[in-house]
Parts: structure tokens; sequence; C-alpha cells
């Protein structure tokens, strides 16, 4: 089907895949606004939000929402993370840091309010995310890597479930929060992009974990699953 929209990234893709069917949708530090627009353009969100908080961007969400004809549906504010958003029943945080999600989520009220599942894309920090997510009552339900560009990028799916979270307390606490507990679920059997993600922390934790001695259990499970 003809879209005059720009085609999504493969990780964009990725992320809307994970925010599934909904009502409304809302896309937060939302840029150009596609994953908003191809949700309601697609059918698999019947509305959508898009919060950005920088008008040069906005500029360009603009002109995407007036490409795609769908400006009753899709509904473009200034301001910042969750504020904006009276109601959603998914919210996507794509392309920016966990810290800054986690921070966003959590200043919206996002665990207590409204939304049943929550898409993070975090750049790096995802432990945040994940940190975020346990004490708000969602449960992770899925992780993987998508590759893009030469970059391994994550996309983390919680839906709010109450509780514990059963995912977490097969490795140690620090480990799983770190490096996702159903990557490591799947360690050496994950989809070859998550398999690669898991890999190449490996080196890297070992590094940090001479200045960062709490990081060492992590590197120790990725050994226990790769080999050392
Ligand atoms: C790197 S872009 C990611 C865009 C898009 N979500 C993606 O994944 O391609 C991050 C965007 O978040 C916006 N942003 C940063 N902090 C924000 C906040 N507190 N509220 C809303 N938008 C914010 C920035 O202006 C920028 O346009």
């Amino acid at each position: 089907m003809f879209s005059p929209l720009p085609a999504l990234s493969p990780r964009l893709e990725a992320v809307l895949a994970a925010a599934g069917r909904c009502g409304v949708l809302a896309d937060i530090c939302a840029d150009h606004a596609l994953v908003a627009l191809a949700a309601v353009a697609r059918g698999t969100a019947m509305l959508a939000i898009a919060v950005e908080s920088r008008s040069a961007p906005l500029l360009l969400a603009s002109r995407n929402l007036a490409l795609s004809r769908l400006s009753g549906r899709v509904l473009l504010v200034r301001g910042s993370g969750l504020a904006p958003v009276r109601r959603a029943d998914v919210i996507v945080i794509a392309g920016v840091g966990g810290d800054l999600a986690a921070q966003l989520l959590d200043a919206g009220g996002a665990g207590g309010g409204f939304a049943n599942r929550v898409v993070v894309q975090p750049n790096r920090h995802s432990r945040e995310v994940r940190s975020w997510a346990r004490g708000a009552g969602f449960h992770v339900v899925e992780e993987r890597a998508v590759a893009e560009g030469g970059q391994l990028h994550l996309v983390l799916s919680f839906e709010r479930r109450g509780g514990d979270d059963p995912a977490y307390g097969a490795r140690p606490d620090q480990a799983e929060l770190l490096l996702g507990p159903l990557l490591l679920a799947r360690g050496a059997a994950a989809d070859p992009a998550s398999r690669l993600f898991l890999r190449r922390e490996l080196p890297r934790l070992r590094a940090l974990s001479e200045r960062r001695p709490d990081l060492a259990c992590a590197a120790a499970v990725l050994e226990e699953l790769f080999g050392g």
C-alpha cells in the first residue's frame, strides 16, 4: 500500500510491533512522530498522541502529519514526557537513554496511572528502565535486540500485571537487571541479533568490572552462557 510517509526503519518497525494493537498510543519523545503516525495509518492504534519537547522536531512531525492526512486521529503536542497525556493504553519511548525514559515514566505516574503496556527502546541504561518497571508493577514480556545500521538496539516491552515479576530470579539480580532476564533466559538460543548483543556485552563488562566490581557478576553470567 502506498504511504506518503518515510518508511519505518527496522528499529522503529520493532518498536511498533512491540506496541501491539490498542485504542490510544502515546509516542513520547516522538521527534518525527513516525511511530504514532504508522500505528494509526496501519490500524494498530485507533488514536495516537505524539509528545515532543523541541520545536524543530515538532515542525518535522507536523509536516509528516500533514502528509499522512491523519490529523483527526493523531495529536501532536509540544510538552515534556507524559505531562500532556491524559489517557493512553500503550506508551512508547524510543531512541532516548533508559535513564531519561525511566525518569519520564516515573514523573508521569505511568505506574499508578493509565497505560497497560509500555515499550521502551533505550539507547543505553536499560537497567534503569527495568528497575522502574519492577517498582511500578510492570512485568517484562519481551526483550530483543534489533540490528540497524551496524548497531544493535534493544526493544523492551512491559505489561501492567502487579506483584513480583516472575521473569526474575533465575540468576543474580544485578545481572538480570543489567542484561535482561528474558534475554539471559534465552542466552545462546536467542535470535541472532539478541545473541550478538549479549556476546558484545561480555568484553565491555569485563573491562568495566575492573573499576566496577558490581558488574563482575553480570560478566560471570555471560561467561557461563557463552564460554569465557
Ligand atoms: C533521538 S530522538 C528519538 C525520536 C524517535 N522516538 C525515534 O526513536 O526515532 C529523541 C527526541 O526526544 C525529544 N525529547 C527529549 N526529551 C524530551 C522530553 N522530556 N519530552 C518530550 N520529548 C523529549 C528530543 O527533542 C528528540 O526529538
